[in-house]
């Protein structure tokens, strides 16, 4: 049985999915700070299967303790945090608590509960600014921002928890840029506000909600001046937990291994795509950079290949299709 932390959430949501489609038994917690419990109903849907919830938070020790008590979890995948890079920059503390805290309140509890095992979400915000691309594993790490700064520290305590305790399995996965959604079109990416991410900008575009995509930027060093990224579909990543699972059953120690796709993409080639791929026209205008942004970034997926037999199978067509598909279904989300 496996305990998903944050699994109402964008990328716990559809590993949920996957998870039980292999079969494994499901505990989600998650205090609903950033999703809704209508995420695990469509789980459900698409599943036909049950799952247990408990709706509260990961450092709260006490509830922590009721569900080792209760269930015979073996491993933890811990999606548990707050996103927003910009929010963490105002809010440095709220970031610090909830996303350093909190993850070692669960450590504790896991410890004192002899589990384990533990699928990390690190992102590969943590390397900072692009020295050389593709970016492997061993690339410079250098979080800029809290956010970035607090999934780093994160790495940073598996690492030691490894080193003094060789009985933890601990898989830590920087994903790249996830976008799309579930191919049903039930689950999807639900940002609450005005998306800061480019995907739901501009599925808010083309469905009408916003006027026009702001591109950031076209004087950078790419291909055609606006910046690149390696996008991966969140099916694609999910998949990627359930193969890092089959790795901790094997005894793995300590790994970091990136999630991507090693394929560059600029935006505008995205937004190209995007309008080949759905029909729809997309306003855009070239707005200055955005600061913060790095010029290019993609990932050296070789290492999950090697180490747990994963590699994406979605191309960027299909990310946009099921991200138009989610959003078109859904002009406001779960609600
Ligand atoms: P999300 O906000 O959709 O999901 C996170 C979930 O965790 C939400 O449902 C939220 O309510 C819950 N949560 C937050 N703090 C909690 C707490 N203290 N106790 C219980 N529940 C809590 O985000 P996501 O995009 O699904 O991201 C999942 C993980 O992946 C995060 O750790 C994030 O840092 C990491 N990550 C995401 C991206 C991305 O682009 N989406 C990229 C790299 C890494
Ligand atoms: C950002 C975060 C990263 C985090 C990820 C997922 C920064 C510097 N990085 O990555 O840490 O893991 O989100 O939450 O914030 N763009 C536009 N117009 C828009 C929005 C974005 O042109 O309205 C461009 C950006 O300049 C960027 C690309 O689209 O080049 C992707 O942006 P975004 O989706 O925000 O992701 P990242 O910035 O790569």
């Amino acid at each position: 049985m496996i305990l998903v932390t944050g699994g109402a959430g964008y990328i716990g949501s559809h590993t949920l999915v996957e998870l039980i489609n292999q079969s494994e038994s499901v505990v989600v917690i998650d205090n609903l700070q950033n999703s809704t419990e209508l995420a695990l109903e469509k789980v459900k849907e698409i599943t036909g299967k049950d799952l247990t919830f408990y709706q509260g938070d990961i450092g709260d020790a006490q509830l922590l303790k009721q569900i080792f008590e209760k269930h015979p979890i073996k491993s933890v995948i811990h999606f548990a945090a707050s996103k927003s890079v910009n929010e963490s920059v105002s809010q440095p503390l709220a970031y610090y608590r909830n996303n350093i805290s909190a993850t070692v309140t669960l450590l504790e509890c896991m410890a004192q509960f002899n589990i384990k095992n533990i699928i990390y979400s690190s992102s590969a915000a943590v390397y900072g600014d692009p020295v050389y691309t593709p970016m492997d594993e061993a690339h410079p790490i250098g979080p800029i921002t809290p956010y970035g700064k607090t999934k780093y520290f994160g790495e940073q305590i598996l690492a030691d928890l490894a080193v003094s305790d060789s009985q933890w399995n601990i898989v830590m996965l920087r994903y790249f840029n996830p976008i799309g959604a579930h191919h049903s079109g039930l689950i999807g990416e639900d940002p609450l506000g005005e998306p800061r991410n480019l995907l739901p900008y501009l599925t808010q575009v083309a469905i009408g909600k916003r006027k026009v995509l702001s591109i950031f930027g076209q004087d950078y060093n790419t291909i055609d001046g606006t910046p690149v990224r390696d996008y991966i579909h969140v099916v694609d990543l999910a998949k990627g937990h359930v193969q890092a699972l089959n790795l901790i059953q094997k005894q793995c120690g300590l790994k970091v291994l990136n999630l991507g796709t090693g394929k560059p993409t600029s935006v505008l080639e995205l937004v190209s795509r995007f309008e080949a791929v759905t029909g729809q026209k997309l306003p855009y205008q070239m707005m200055p950079r955005r600061e913060g942004d790095a010029e290019c970034c993609y990932a050296a997926p070789d290492a999950a290949l090697k180490e747990m037999s994963w590699k994406t199978e979605l191309s960027l067509d299909n990310m946009l299709e099921d991200a138009w598909h989610w959003q078109s279904k859904n002009p406001n989300g779960y609600n």
